[in-house]
């Protein structure tokens, strides 16, 4: 019996020094300790024994187990600290090896320009609001003297969402948001995205920005539209930009004119930016119509108002001589990085 315990424990011992992973551990326990285990077994055949015998034999197999137990125990703890060493190295970090570079995105032109822009109305008093690009009908056009069947809804197609609901073709629908809510006097910039019906071109796209302008209060006159977009073009253009105000229609102003401003590049003599005329078309402008005074609330025998509306990829586009209005939405990093 003692022979037999002997080789037992003699051989749990060499399988458990020989083990390289707990899987293996786990097999010796089954193996030995388990329920039909070897030592189990030799607990089972005690009963063979005399009883003078038994409890000694009994109180040997427990040793051994005991033994055995240990032994697993220490196995696994040192298989541990193997396997953690083992890692450790894999995981070495080499501290001289050059990082990943994050790769910095850039502002948009539009974004530097209209914050220019921004920055020269700010500085005459301004406050520059929001207005939703989905829009009713009635700001976009209605309030603004462009009624039902008029030929300017044409021209201006855009995304309807339902009759009565569109994807604003023009910034000027904020003017009408800004009049009804009545508190005058008003003096605001409102800059944001406009949809319309074109084809993508060199000049055109089915979405591009506007900033509207829009002045009410006593007094308010032509004179001092004028005088407000001077300041805009010098600071925005550089100092020896003049403007020119050349009649025009627009529904919502009268009188209406477009802005002209002296070509940046050749200052007026005529060049290839400027087609030869010396002069470069930025805006369109007006005095208020005293009737769309009238439908926002506001008597129009007592206030008077200018608005104006200033296309802001046509003022990136040549503020920073680009050709192509495509480039602006391609949003390539090499692009963009040139300004
Ligand atoms: N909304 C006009 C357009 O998209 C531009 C414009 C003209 C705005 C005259 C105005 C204005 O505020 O007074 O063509």
């Amino acid at each position: 019996m003692n022979d037999k315990l002997q080789k037992i424990r003699e051989e749990a011992e060499r399988r458990i020094a020989e083990s390289r992973n707990n899987e293996s551990l786990d097999e010796i326990k089954v193996e030995f300790l388990g329920k039909k285990g070897e030592l189990t077994q030799m607990l089972k055949s005690m009963k063979d024994l005399s009883p003078e015998e038994r409890p000694k034999v009994g109180q040997m197999v427990n040793e051994v187990r005991a033994h055995l137990e240990e032994e697993m125990a220490a196995k696994r703890a040192a298989i541990k600290k193997e396997l953690l060493t083992a890692r450790l190295q894999r995981e070495t970090i080499d501290v001289t090896l050059p990082g990943t570079k994050t790769i910095r995105g850039h502002k948009h032109p539009n974004q530097i320009a209209l914050e220019d822009l921004e920055r020269v109305f700010i500085g005459m008093g301004y406050e520059i609001v929001d207005g939703p690009e989905v829009e009713y009908d009635r700001y976009n056009f209605e309030l603004l003297n462009i009624p039902e069947n008029h030929p300017a809804k044409d021209e201006q197609d855009t995304f309807y969402i339902t009759k009565d609901i569109l994807l604003r073709t023009q910034t000027s629908s904020v003017q009408a948001r800004i009049m009804e809510k009545g508190d005058l006097p008003i003096k605001i910039l409102s800059p944001g995205r406009v949809f319309r019906s074109d084809e993508v071109d060199a000049t055109h796209s089915p979405s591009f920005h506007q900033v509207e302008g829009l002045v009410v209060g006593k007094y308010v006159t032509m004179a001092d539209l004028k005088g407000t977009l001077d300041q805009f073009a010098t600071n925005f253009f550089g100092p020896k930009t003049k403007t020119k105000l050349r009649p025009h229609h627009f529904p919502f102003t009268e009188p209406s004119a477009e802005v002209d401003v002296t070509c940046f590049k050749c200052g007026g003599k005529g060049c290839g930016v400027c087609k030869g005329s010396g002069w470069i078309e930025i805006l369109g402008c007006g005095m208020v119509h005293p009737h769309v005074l009238e439908m926002c609330g506001i008597d129009p025998d007592v206030y008077s108002g200018f608005a104006f509306g200033i296309g802001l990829e046509r003022i990136t586009l040549l503020k920073y001589e680009i050709d192509d209005m495509r480039l602006l939405y391609e949003n390539d990093i090499r692009f963009l990085e040139q300004f």
